[in-house]
């Protein structure tokens, strides 16, 4: 009976141990793949692979197979591989169980690692990308396939011959990328390092400098609309100001026709005419 439940706690054990965690930080530099265990990791080994695309699969670097420490020589590649050009990884295994496969990624730049450059901007982030070194002078095959996201999310894939900006960014947040190239639509190489960059806020010079634009926008329409007013349609102006102005009834009670005057005085209550003008002639 004992037996039998200690043979069931065996296989429960067995059955619940989960594979060791990813390798972390792979990097390769110089031709030397270095990594850091994943925490709390005991009885692990690990085990180099590559990939190349004369070889087409996943193969064990000899010299590198299930050891115990954390580093491997692949200066063999070098002479091996066409452009020295394959992709790397390591996996840890314990117990039999295998983890993923870490891909290596280059932080120092490499023929084989594309050379990346971010730049952010309050509303878009460039990944920079030249066609002038390494690899991507192989010809027009090569294309770059770049992995990008905000941090801590998945990223997604975009595949670009040459520098890309990305405009659905948000302010204040960081985003990363990631770039390898590829040949024929084939990864090839180390990717290199995901860089991240923080989206900066418009700042306060930013601020003045487009409320001094708007400004002037303003009064480049406004000065002539002005002018224009104020020499063309002076008159209607005046009419528009004018007071509607009513002379009162009882201003006409005492002094009837005003602006009559009398040219006989025998005759006081003949019609006059009206003076609308006196032309002096000179004599
Ligand atoms: C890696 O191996 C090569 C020979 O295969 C050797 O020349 C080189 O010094 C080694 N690098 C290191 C860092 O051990």
């Amino acid at each position: 009976m004992v037996l039998l439940l200690m043979c069931f706690h065996f296989i429960a054990q067995v059955l619940s141990e989960a594979p060791p965690d990813l390798p972390q930080n792979v990097l390769f530099d110089n031709w030397q793949l270095t990594w850091t265990p994943a925490t709390e990791e005991h009885n692990v080994t690990y085990t180099v692979r590559y990939h190349s695309l004369d070889a087409g699969i996943w193969k064990d670097v000899p010299t590198c197979k299930r050891i115990s420490f954390t580093s491997c020589n692949v200066t063999f590649m070098k002479a091996e591989a066409d452009h020295g050009c394959v992709m790397m990884g390591v996996l840890a295994e314990r117990h039999g169980l295998t983890s993923e496969l870490a891909r290596a990624c280059s932080k120092q730049g490499f023929s084989c690692s594309p050379e990346v450059v971010l730049s952010a901007r309050p509303d878009f982030l460039t990944v920079h990308l030249s066609r002038n070194s390494g690899f991507a002078q192989e010809g027009y095959h090569v294309k770059h396939r770049i992995y990008f996201g905000k941090k801590g999310e998945p990223f997604e894939t975009y595949d670009a011959v040459s520098s890309v900006s990305f405009h659905e960014v948000k302010e204040g947040e960081h985003y990363c990328a990631s770039v390898q190239y590829l040949y024929f639509d084939h990864l090839v190489g180390v990717a290199s390092c995901t860089q991240c960059q923080v989206i900066p806020q418009s700042s306060e010079a930013t601020k003045h400098l487009e409320a001094i634009v708007a400004v002037v926008i303003v009064l480049v329409i406004l000065i002539p609309l002005f002018a224009y007013i104020c020499l063309f349609q002076r008159k209607r102006i005046k009419e528009l100001l004018q007071p509607s102005y009513k002379i009162p009834n009882h201003f006409f009670l005492d002094v009837r026709h005003p602006y009559r005057i009398p040219i006989s005085s025998n005759s006081p209550t003949e019609v006059c005419d009206d003076i609308a003008s006196v032309d002096f002639i000179k004599q």
